[in-house]
Parts: C-alpha cells; sequence; structure tokens
C-alpha cells in the first residue's frame, strides 16, 4: 500500500552525529544518507557505536549532537503518526509475554492505520506451528522471530533491524532473507545491523562500517575497501602432487588461460574472489591498528 507520506527525498540523513555517554564519546562524528527503498547494512565490532546510532534513528535514544532526519523529520519530536511508518526490531529480545503469538501480532496490528495481515506474517517469520503458544514458552530464535513479525505488522516505510537474525538457525535464516527481499520489493526502506557478513552482502545495497564510533568506509557492499583488497586470487597445482600456487590478478580469466597454453590443465584450480567478511576485516583491523598508533 503506497502511503500519502512517502516523499521524494532521502530516507534518513545523518550529519555529523555524537553520542557521549559521560566523557565516553561512542558515535565521533557519523555521516551518511539513506535513500528511499535502499537496503543499508550498518557495520562493525561491538561496541562500535551501531546500535546507538540506530536507537537515535528511531527517537529512543537522545544524542549529543549533529543533525538527524529520518521520514523528514528529527526523531527527536517525533509524533505518533511518524512512529507509525516505522517498524523497529531491537537487539535486545522484547518481552516474554503470557500472550500467544497470534494474540500479540493481532493486538499489535490494531495499533497501526494499515497492518499487514497476520497471518501473512505468522507465515513469513515461519512460526505457523507456534501460533498458539505462548510467547514465553517459545526458544529464543523463535522469540527474535517474533520481534521481527512485530517490526512489520505495520507495514512500515522505514525497517530498523539490530542483529535480527542473532539466534536463527540456516534455515530461519535464510526464510529471513526471503521476507526482507519481499519487503525490500514492495519499498521498504530497510536499516539493518548484523555480524553475518553473508547476511549484509546477500540483503544489502550499501553499507556502512564503523570502528569506535567513526565511519571508516560507506559504499556499495561490492565496492567496499580498497580497490587492492577486492583483487581475486588464482590458486592451483601444476601438477596432482607440485605445491599450491597463487598469484591475484585483475584478470584471472587472462592468467588462467595463460596457465592452460603452458602446462595444459591445472589441478584443484580456484579463482577466489575476497568476500566482504575478508574486506571488512582488512578494514576494521587497519582501523584498530591506527587507532592503536
Ligand atoms: N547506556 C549506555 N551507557 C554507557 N555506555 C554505553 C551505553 N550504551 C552503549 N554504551 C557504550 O557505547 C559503545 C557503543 O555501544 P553500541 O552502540 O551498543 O555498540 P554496537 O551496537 O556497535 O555494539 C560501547 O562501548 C558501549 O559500551
Ligand atoms: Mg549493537
Amino acid at each position: 500500500m503506497t502511503s500519502s507520506h512517502r516523499g521524494s527525498g532521502p530516507a534518513v540523513t545523518v550529519d555529523g552525529l555524537r553520542k557521549s555517554y559521560g566523557s565516553f564519546t561512542a558515535v565521533d562524528g557519523i555521516g551518511f544518507e539513506i535513500a528511499r527503498g535502499e537496503t543499508f547494512a550498518l557495520l562493525g565490532p561491538n561496541g562500535a557505536g551501531k546500535s546507538t546510532t540506530v536507537e537515535i534513528l528511531e527517537g529512543y535514544r537522545e544524542r549529543s549532537g549533529g543533525e538527524v532526519s529520518v521520514l523528514g523529520a528529527d526523531p527527536r519530536h517525533a509524533t505518533l503518526e511518524w512512529k507509525a511508518r516505522i517498524g523497529i526490531v531491537l537487539q535486545q529480545t522484547g518481552e516474554s509475554g503470557n500472550v500467544t503469538v497470534r494474540e500479540q501480532l493481532t493486538h499489535f496490528a490494531g495499533l497501526y492505520p494499515h497492518p499487514r495481515d497476520v497471518d501473512e506474517v505468522i507465515a513469513a517469520v515461519g512460526l505457523e506451528q507456534k501460533d498458539k503458544t505462548r510467547i514465553k514458552s517459545l526458544s529464543g530464535g523463535q522469540r527474535r522471530r517474533v520481534d521481527v513479525a512485530l517490526g512489520v505488522i505495520g507495514r512500515p516505510e522505514l525497517l530498523f533491524l539490530d542483529e535480527p537474525t542473532t539466534g536463527f538457525d540456516p534455515e530461519a535464516r535464510r526464510q529471513f532473507w526471503e521476507l526482507i527481499r519481499t519487503l525490500s520489493r514492495e519499498g521498504t526502506t530497510i536499516v539493518l545491523t548484523t555480524h553475518y557478513l553473508d547476511e549484509a552482502a546477500q540483503l544489502s545495497d550499501r553499507a556502512a562500517v564503523i570502528a569506535g564510533g567513526r565511519l571508516i568506509d560507506i559504499g556499495p557492499v561490492h565496492e567496499l575497501g580498497s580497490a587492492e583488497a577486492r583483487v581475486p586470487l588464482v590458486r592451483w597445482r601444476e601438477t596432482e602432487s607440485s605445491a599450491v600456487r597463487e598469484q591475484r590478478t585483475l584478470e584471472p580469466a587472462r592468467f588462467v588461460a595463460g596457465l592452460v597454453a603452458e602446462h595444459g590443465e591445472p589441478a584443484e584450480l580456484e579463482v577466489i574472489r575476497p568476500s566482504l567478511e575478508d574486506i571488512y576485516l582488512e578494514l576494521v583491523g587497519a582501523a584498530e591498528a591506527e587507532a592503536a598508533a
């Protein structure tokens, strides 16, 4: 359903954002924009400032400085109408209520002007077999699915997901990815934090890497890191019994063609593109080394 509030312009703008807890600076001058309809990942080690940043955008925390605009408003002055356009899955799991999954979702659906169908949401998070179970009796991963269901029940224009899949088994994770892709196709803007780099690579259009409260890189997922860090690696053995050889090259196909021309078919040939995880680890490692120096 298209909301009459859906405007043009970015969904989120953040400029010079700062947050201090006493004398400790958790977020130290971060800026970025998120376009409408984009899926944007915030990556970074524990304590980087991801949850602090996300919770400021959600209107859950006060900021110490900087400018923030979310769906055209400052979350400091959030109205009920603004809150109804936003879906939130906090990092910590919600209360483990005495009500059933279905009761909880039906109750929350009633709070929004254009909620999703409760059955549809229950199916999308894979809780069909548990819809009449009390939330307090669910496993951790199942409870997390309820959190995700509650985040999407109001048909938000903008959905914040702070480590949504922690505790999910691999099947639940794949199911969650499908849900996110569906929401994204419908035009939902999604802000995601995750420690699963494959998840970020699968789902997001762009990502920001933060460490120590600072933005260390931002861009399309396939362009993060230095050009050097993204150079593919060819690994092969000339024969079954020879040693493993490696070569980094921007033209792996041409390189392999050369190998074949010279030695015939190599044994155990691999062409490896650095994963987002490889690139992320290099970025964060370099930032940490710089901070320590
Ligand atoms: N309420 C708080 N009071 C004091 N320090 C906090 C508070 N919340 C977070 N912090 C600190 O701020 C830093 C960033 O935390 P957080 O935003 O939760 O990081 P992340 O989500 O990236 O793991 C951490 O060092 C954390 O200990
Ligand atoms: Mg966090």
